[in-house]
């Protein structure tokens, strides 16, 4: 029997383009020296583009990293968790509180990385429940918070918060605000100057179809301010390798601190590439037509899709097992029809599978791989129906 095709449809890490392969296979350079500046330039200008931010123009000794809207990107070398620690570990005193409102794994870690740094209210939502904005505001009113810090797309239940709603609370209050952007950017609407936000995060691996075990970073000047300001008083959370004045005194030169990841940053860079040839709103449009179409099709097969109706993710989508039908569906989905989606994480592995919609997938994939799960869940038992599957994608 003829072997077949693969279809790739996990929320990340997503298939890299043979642009971002063919760059990381470049011979050794120095980190040091004039052409790793130029990959530099370049990625900083693609992360400026992907983050949403001003433009730069992506030559080296011009401060690709910083612009117009007083936004800077620092990249990191490590997964989108290692980002998010720069971030919470430079920022907050040892003292200070935050609030981490959550409906999923990835909120919920984000909130456990700050209890390493400072204090925290988390408040708990069930996973793929929106959060009560009230409560949020009340508790605003109530007592002083440093920050306000969001999963903005959450991954494990395929929900995305009203980053929009958020802001203006916390612009009302006057409170900081940080996104976890690791599946959004690039993938989903980001406005950090309309947000007011101070920082946001991204994953090279997710919606930017850049490689793992690289990220970025996206602060505003008010948070740089505030790292300098607590750094002068002496006030501290410990880091070394993730301090950021040290990144910053290194970017201005199109530098890292430490070794980079020479070969990440050089396919990152031309994954970023695609992304501006595609634009971000061609992206955003994709990934929603991907997300709809998933959405609406195995909501007419009979399935129920986890998050509240109207903030499901354009990124991924969760969705119920029915009963009797648990991980063993993905692992014959994977050996007979060379099709990956991922599972459900903590209390809900083996309840539920995740179809990713991010990262260049075409259509043609996803109707593909639709088409193989429905016929899988048939296999197994299943009473569905034949559906004409390309309908849902036109
Ligand atoms: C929303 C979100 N935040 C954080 C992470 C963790 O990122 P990483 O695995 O790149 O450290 C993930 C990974 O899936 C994610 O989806």
């Amino acid at each position: 029997m003829e072997e077949l095709s693969s279809c790739f449809l996990v929320p990340g890490p997503v298939r890299m383009g043979p642009e971002c392969l063919e760059a990381m296979s470049t011979p050794v350079i120095t980190a040091r020296g004039g052409e790793f500046r130029e990959v530099m330039a370049g990625l900083n200008s693609g992360l400026r583009y992907a983050f949403n931010l001003t433009p730069s123009n992506g030559v080296p000794n011009q401060k690709s990293f910083s612009g117009e809207d007083g936004y800077k990107v620092v990249v990191v070398s490590g997964s989108g968790t290692a980002a998010m620690e720069m971030v919470v570990a430079n920022r907050f005193r040892p003292n200070d509180r935050v609030l981490v409102p959550t409906n999923g794994k990835f909120g919920e870690r984000v909130a456990e990385m700050c209890e390493r740094f400072c204090h925290v209210k988390h408040l708990r939502y069930e996973w793929g429940r929106s959060f009560d904005l009230y409560e949020i505001e009340s508790l605003l009113e109530r007592s002083d918070y440093e920050a306000v810090l969001i999963c903005h797309n959450e991954t494990s239940a395929g929900i995305t918060q009203d980053a929009e709603a958020i802001a203006e609370i916390c612009k009302r209050h006057d409170t900081a605000f940080i996104l976890d952007g690791i599946t959004s950017v690039g993938g989903i609407p980001v406005h950090p100057s309309k947000w007011n936000a101070e920082a946001l995060v991204v994953g090279a691996q997710k919606c930017t179809a850049g490689p793992s075990g690289i990220a970025a970073i996206a602060i505003h000047q008010r948070f740089i301010d505030r790292v300098h300001a607590i750094a002068e008083q002496g006030d501290v959370n410990p880091r070394y390798y993730f301090d950021l004045p040290a990144a910053l005194k290194n970017a201005n030169d199109d530098q890292t601190p430490w070794t980079p990841a020479i070969n990440l940053a050089m396919g990152w860079s031309a994954a970023l590439g695609n992304l501006k040839k595609e634009t971000n709103e061609g992206r955003w449009n994709r990934c929603k037509h991907l997300a709809r179409g998933v959405r609406q099709l195995f909501t007419d097969a009979g399935f129920t899709l986890l998050a509240d109706d109207a903030q499901r993710s354009n990124t991924v989508t969760a969705i119920l097992y029915p009963e009797g039908i648990d991980d063993a569906w993905r692992t014959r989905l994977k050996s007979t029809y060379n099709t990956q989606v991922i599972g459900g994480q903590d209390h809900l592995k083996g309840k539920m599978f995740r179809v990713g919609s991010m990262g260049e997938t075409p259509v043609s994939e996803m109707i593909e791989g639709c088409k193989r799960m429905l016929q899988c869940f048939r296999d197994m038992g299943q009473d569905i129906p034949e559906m004409k599957v390309e309908s849902y994608f036109e």
